[in-house]
């Protein structure tokens, strides 16, 4: 019942939203960004790291997981599980080959013909399955996973190339965001946005979503971004939730009672997001 990002990117985009990837860390993360989801009634795309993939026990377990999910939770609103940054052709087919609807590929680091060609054998692969792809131009700052990274604008012949050459449905076109938090206002470079959007006619990703005010998203999603990155601003609220349990009560020992008040803080901050987005009720 998982479906591909691509018909959902479309929509937002023609409509003028975003549809929200909300990475997950664990079963209650899962069921915590799901149940959002579900109560906005608005798509979702789930996003896996590599590392979290491994945190949580490998691709197949993940899959497996949010599989039974949509099922005994259920959910009717469309759901794409997606890798976010992956990091190698192999890898994105490992993903794609235990059952995830949607990889990014991140080849950004490397010469944009490299990029495009690597990139290309993605797309070949994933669609044959039925799996959409995103790929990154330029380079999103800050520190995602460990690795840290400096921010390098996206170039708009490179887009354009990137989109027409490998067939990508989704293009992160770098343009001042960063991953982690933002040392006072983001910079982003908004006229390049809408060239490249434009030009492309592809939906835009914007990475690194967390802190970035609301007057800014929603002029980033007049410039053509259709899907928002989130993941930062979701780690921050369920471990203030949980230290301010941990703070307050100083009786509880139940694992369960001990992480409670994260997944209502992701639930909440899910569902606000998306309302910022505007993806509530586009389900
Ligand atoms: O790929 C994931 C996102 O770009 C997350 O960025 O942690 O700053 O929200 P963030
Ligand atoms: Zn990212």
């Amino acid at each position: 019942r998982l479906v591909s990002m691509t018909e959902m990117l479309n929509k937002a985009k023609e409509e003028k939203y975003a549809v929200g990837q909300f990475n997950i860390n664990n079963l209650e993360w899962t069921q915590a960004v799901l149940t959002a989801a579900q109560e906005a009634n608005s798509p979702i795309i789930l996003g896996v790291s590599e590392g979290a993939g491994k945190y949580m026990g490998g691709a197949t377990v993940v899959s497996a997981m949010v599989n039974a999910l949509l099922e005994s939770m259920d959910i009717t609103v469309p759901v794409a599980l997606h890798l976010d940054h992956g990091s190698s052709v192999e890898s994105c087919k490992a993903y794609i080959d235990a059952g995830f609807s949607s990889v990014m590929y991140d080849h950004s680091h490397f010469p944009i013909d490299e990029n495009i060609e690597m990139t290309k054998q993605v797309v070949e692969y994933a669609h044959a399955k039925g799996v959409s792809v995103e790929a990154e131009v330029g380079t999103v700052g800050g520190t995602e996973d460990g690795v840290t990274g400096g921010i390098q604008y996206a170039d708009l012949t490179e887009c354009k190339r990137m989109v027409d050459e490998a067939g990508i449905d989704a293009l992160a076109a770098a343009l001042g965001s960063v991953h982690g938090t933002y040392a006072g206002e983001p910079v982003l470079g908004f006229d390049e946005m809408l060239a490249i959007s434009e030009a492309t006619n592809a939906p835009l990703v914007l990475h690194g979503g967390s802190g970035i005010p609301e007057f800014q998203i929603k002029k980033a999603i007049e410039r053509g971004h259709a899907k928002i990155n989130v993941n930062t601003e979701l780690q921050q609220q369920w471990t203030k939730a949980v230290r301010e349990k941990l703070a307050t009560d100083a009786e509880v020992y139940d694992p369960r009672k001990v992480i409670k008040p994260g997944f209502d803080a992701i639930v909440k901050t899910t569902k606000e997001t998306m309302d910022m987005f505007g993806s509530t009720n586009k389900a």
